[in-house]
């Protein structure tokens, strides 16, 4: 596939999840945090927020509002927000202990390793990321109801009190927000245009959007969750699957279940990363990514974003990420070298092979001998969005760091006619061919194969940093592919470069992933390093120049930092989208 393709491509699937989200990216000319004393949640939607921090001032703890937050975004942020999809909660408690809930998607039982690829075996356009056979079983009711029984205060009917309130009573909407609605995906399908689109008389700034359908189906969860994997709610979902062609039965929803997971733990210039484990590659790759620069003074190359910087981190997102398509799958279906992706000897010899003045081409790299075993074969061709995180910190200093998603923007597409939620399509996540690369240009290998009851490879990477024992940052952003370095990006930028957490939220973002050998630049990076970049040998691709029609930007972090001398908590927000909010009191 030629460059351009390819460059339009990344650009077309940018703009798929993005674009009709984004206000223009402006950071103010001195991004500050939003302070408060006791506690902060911070989301990309304001009513959601103040859901959490309403919860909190109730008397519930971080896991209590990360639920009501949970629940109010998939009513409030339809894009993402979710009961029809799922995600990764990391929570850190006040004693310094660490959980890691994973509930993922699970491929139904009926799914089979080639199920997205057309009789001459080439991938079907669309078949995985739209419509009924795009859905993995959801897993987020079971996520979120599993943390409030396990880690909550309140009672479940508390925490999503607000969700159904702002479900059945309407939230206000903004005009980027009444815009987003107007998804081509959701007119694919009768009831999404209904609901989402008023049959094509779209919602406009100031329109207050009601669900009542979605209101009905929180307060029967509210009720009694067991409903929505083992009763009526489950046979509707199955009842519609059947109608319409999916795969999602009963048996499967029946099934499903919460994993609790040991977290990944790192170390990076004396603070603690604690980040999510597979079937996320997020902590590992971001691990990987560290312990490669950890060897490096990144202050003393030049500022944050200069060139010099940006070429030695990028050559680490290029290695580890090589790590990534090559080896992670599904823990409970793979044995995946973690250790060995850990081991600060095999991110030593990684660092060794970074040339300091120009790119390692990808076609070239060549991966440290002695370390790691031999990656699966698969013969690579010669040719060659929508999640949300949030991260909420309560008075007595308990974490949560939390992304979900439905996978693309308004997932499937698909929102169940009796029950009014979208479905996710997170079956793209997986290996549709071999060598073939997803909606987000990843190239992945057979450890991620589809397979019955199994969980697709994520990005996702909800992380917590700590000091000395204390909490010191709370992570995480949307964005596929793009997760893990904007992760890793924001660690660097206050570790390392020593940026505000809005300073951190704000900054220009640069990404790569080893396959396809570009570097992507958002629109508001900075000219003369993008050149300097280029001259080094960079293929470059900065995205406004790229193509108009593309967002030009990526992700979204939603972060909390302790300031060390006054304990404040300082809530950053992304600049990026013009409806979320640091809420703190
Ligand atoms: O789990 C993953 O890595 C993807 N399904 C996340 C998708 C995403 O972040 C889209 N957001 N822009």
């Amino acid at each position: 596939m030629a460059l351009h393709t390819r460059t339009s491509a990344f650009a077309a699937a940018l703009s798929f999840l993005t674009s009709a989200i984004l206000a223009p990216a402006q950071a103010s000319p001195t991004p500050a945090p939003v302070r408060a004393r006791h506690a902060m949640v911070v989301s990309i939607q304001h009513d959601a927020s103040d859901a959490g921090l309403a919860i909190l001032k109730q008397g519930g703890n971080a896991v209590d509002a990360a639920v009501a937050v949970g629940f109010a975004l998939a009513v409030v942020f339809p894009q993402a927000g979710n009961i029809g999809g799922g995600g990764f909660m990391l929570i850190r408690d006040k004693h310094g202990k660490s959980h890691f809930l994973d509930y993922r998607e699970k491929a139904p039982a009926a799914a089979t390793r080639d199920m997205y690829l057309d009789a001459h075996g080439n991938v079907a356009p669309g078949r995985s990321t739209i419509g009924y056979l795009a859905s993995g079983v959801p897993g987020t009711v079971a996520g979120l109801t599993y943390a409030q029984q396990h880690f909550g205060k309140l009672t479940l009917a508390q925490d999503m009190a607000p969700a159904i309130r702002l479900a059945a009573q309407g939230y206000v909407l903004s005009a980027e927000e009444a815009h987003n609605l107007q998804n081509k995906n959701l007119a694919r399908f009768p009831t999404s245009t209904q609901i989402f689109q008023r049959n094509g008389d779209f919602y406009k700034e100031g329109d207050t959007f009601k669900q009542p359908l979605l209101a009905a189906t929180l307060t029967r969860i509210s009720k009694d969750p067991t409903d929505f994997y083992k009763g009526e709610i489950a046979r509707q979902i199955a009842a519609f699957e059947q109608k319409g062609g999916g795969l999602i039965t009963t048996a499967d929803l029946a099934a499903y279940q919460v994993k609790e997971r040991a977290p990944i733990v790192g170390n990076y210039h004396g603070y603690e990363i604690i980040t999510a484990p597979p079937p996320s590659s997020g902590g590992i790759v971001l691990v990987e990514i560290l312990n490669i620069l950890s060897g490096f003074n990144l202050p003393a190359l030049g500022p944050d974003r200069s060139a010099a910087q940006v070429h030695i981190i990028t050559e680490a997102f290029r290695r580890a990420y090589m790590d990534r398509g090559d080896y992670l799958g599904d823990p409970d279906f793979n044995t995946l070298p973690l250790k060995q992706m850990a081991d600060p000897a095999y991110a030593a010899a990684w660092r060794a092979s970074i040339d300091p003045t120009k790119p390692t081409p990808s076609k070239n790299l060549l991966r440290p001998a002695g370390f790691m075993p031999p990656p699966p074969q698969f013969p690579i061709p010669h040719e060659s969005t929508e999640t949300t995180h949030f991260s909420i910190v309560d008075a007595d200093g308990n974490a949560v760091s939390s992304t979900y998603t439905l996978n693309g923007l308004f997932g499937s597409g698909l929102t169940v006619d009796s029950l009014g939620f979208l479905l996710n399509n997170q079956m793209d996540d997986f290996t549709s061919k071999i060598g073939v690369p997803n909606m987000y240009g990843l190239i992945q290998g057979p450890a991620n194969a589809i397979a019955p009851g199994k969980r697709p490879l994520s990005a996702m990477t909800p992380t917590i940093v700590t000091r000395n024992g204390k909490l010191a940052f709370v992570l995480g952003s949307p964005g596929g592919a793009t997760i893990i370095t904007t992760v890793a990006n924001d660690i660097i930028s206050t570790i390392d470069n020593g940026l505000n957490i809005q300073q951190v939220a704000d900054a220009p973002r640069f990404h790569h992933q080893y396959l396809p050998d570009r570097l992507d630049l958002e629109k508001k990076f900075p000219l003369e390093p993008a050149e300097a970049l280029k001259a080094m040998g960079y293929s470059v691709n900065r995205l406004a120049v790229a193509d108009e029609k593309n967002p030009g930007v990526w992700g979204d972090s939603e972060l909390i930092a302790v300031d060390p001398k006054t304990h404040e908590l300082l809530g950053g927000h992304d600049s990026r989208r013009s409806f979320g909010k640091a809420a703190g009191y």
